[in-house]
């Protein structure tokens, strides 16, 4: 499959160029239902393409290579329209070999293959004008860009477009199905985070409780407003595991470091233990003797040279409160959330913030974005609270306007809930790609001397 997105106008003259296709359609997860299982597949595109789709079409293979019927066909009537929500229930996913997560426990496990722009899987959108066809799109893996996009090695982090998923261990666990509840009001995604990062997510947020349980290894969970929702160390694992098959690089944070019993000495110690057993042989460690160096400065290059794959930040400050030292763990970025916000004041924040003016709070720093939509800042009921789903669904459909144009290029780690529902990844990949395309040709431009 060749890449068709084009999905910001800096690209465009890239596009004409080497004639990719300008009108894409975008496939993306979409968290209505009440649960993951009821998940269904959004396909959306741009309101100034022409000529306009007015039919979708669906496939469970590539149409481009098989004669299969559609699976569906939905009619467009409005030319208004910008997308549509195809009822067709995404079930469970199957990666290509080696991809999924227990397949390195089998004994027999070979390495899987690599995908240096990505792996469909088998859902596919063809859009159509009358009987033209217009594009075709799939859902895509990404488990590999970070090693394989040439130059983007050699880019400080902090110019590098991060994509991230926001409270990213509040997921559904396929095997040991939560409550209703649980799926209603603390899961933020629908994926666990082998998944995402299978998928291209590289930054995890993870905000943590503790409680006491007779292993250390169980007592730190992670949490939304609260509520203990799955096991630290299956993440930690999930985390290692990836990082050891792909040799990609992954981000984590632990900003919130806990909730709960928040100021539980003990706690610290266990986490520190805990990361240092499980991540500590592939962790970037920070020079303790000297305090200028900030992690966003580094690139992939530093780190993967040094042999490590992971990277951890966290509040320094609550960690010398307790007397605890370790080099494993980095100053956080500063941090931004849509959380309580409306629409306008985002987009006043984000003028702030993505404007990459030099009196931007984020200038020459790395950053973090946070789009979320919290319950206070949902038009509600009295007597009703809003779902993780109804929120992230209010929020999620606009991140691909608001973050369209240029403001992509200043963007660092950006972090949605149901990650999947969104087009950062793609957005964060196409930008990544253009940067080491410009990266490149301006370092190969330069004059001998
Ligand atoms: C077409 O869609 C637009 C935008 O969603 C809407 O405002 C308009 O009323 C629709 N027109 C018809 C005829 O349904
Ligand atoms: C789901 O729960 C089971 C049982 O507790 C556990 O073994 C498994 O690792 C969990 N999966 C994830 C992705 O957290
Ligand atoms: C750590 O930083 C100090 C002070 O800048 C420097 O002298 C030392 O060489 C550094 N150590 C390593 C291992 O880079
Ligand atoms: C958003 O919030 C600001 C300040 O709190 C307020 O002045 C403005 O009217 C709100 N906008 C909307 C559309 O609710």
């Amino acid at each position: 499959m060749s890449n068709k997105f084009c999905p910001f106008s800096v690209v465009l003259v890239v596009c004409a160029v080497i004639e990719v296709e300008c009108c894409p359609t975008h496939i993306s997860i979409w968290p209505n239902g009440k649960t993951s299982f009821e998940a269904t597949i959004q396909v959306r595109w741009d309101q100034n393409c022409d000529p306009k789709p007015n039919w979708i079409k669906f496939f469970e293979k590539d149409p481009a290579i098989s004669n299969l019927f559609p699976k569906s066909a939905i009619e467009i009537h409005n030319d208004s329209s910008t997308d549509v929500v195809i009822d067709q229930r995404i079930g469970k996913l199957l990666f290509p070999g080696g991809w999924n997560r227990n397949d390195q426990l089998s004994l027999h496990s070979t390495k899987p293959k690599t995908y240096p722009r990505g792996r469909c899987l088998d859902y596919y959108v063809a859009s159509f004008r009358d009987s033209d066809l217009l594009s075709v799109n799939c859902l895509k893996i990404q488990p590999n860009w970070m090693r394989l996009t040439e130059h983007i090695a050699d880019i400080p982090l902090k110019s590098l477009f991060i994509p991230g998923t926001h409270a990213s261990g509040c997921y559904y666990n396929i095997t040991k199905k939560g409550s209703w509840k649980m799926e209603k009001f603390y899961h933020t995604q629908n994926y666990d985070v082998w998944t995402q990062l299978v998928f291209g997510v590289r930054f995890l947020d993870l905000s943590l409780g503790y409680f006491l349980s007779n292993t250390a290894k169980y007592s730190i969970s992670t949490v939304y407003e609260d509520t203990l929702v799955n096991p630290i160390i299956n993440i930690l694992v999930d985390v290692r595991n990836f990082v050891r098959l792909s040799g990609e690089v992954v981000l984590l944070d632990f900003r919130d470091f806990l909730s709960g019993s928040r100021d539980n000495v003990q706690y610290y110690h266990v986490l520190i233990s805990l990361l240092e057993i499980e991540l500590g042989e592939f962790t970037f460690r920070r020079n303790t003797s000297s305090t200028h160096n900030q992690l966003y400065d580094f690139s992939l290059n530093d780190v993967i040279k040094a042999g490590k794959n992971i990277l951890l930040m966290g509040s320094l400050e609550k960690l010398k409160e307790f007397d605890v030292e370790t080099d494993l763990i980095w100053p956080s970025w500063k941090s931004f959330s849509t959380g309580n916000l409306n629409d306008s004041e985002i987009l006043d924040q984000m003028r702030l913030i993505f404007s990459g003016r030099s009196n931007s709070p984020t200038y020459n720093e790395g950053f973090i974005f946070h789009f979320n939509r919290g319950q206070e800042a949902f038009p509600q009921f009295v007597d009703k609270v809003s779902t993780t789903r109804e929120r992230a669904i209010s929020i999620n459909y606009k991140i691909k306007d608001w973050l369209s144009g240029p403001w992509s290029l200043q963007a660092n780690v950006v972090t949605a809930d149901f990650i999947m529902s969104t087009n950062l990844i793609e957005l964060a990949l196409t930008t990544n790609r253009y940067k080491a395309y410009r990266f490149a040709n301006e370092f190969v431009s330069f004059p001998v001397s």
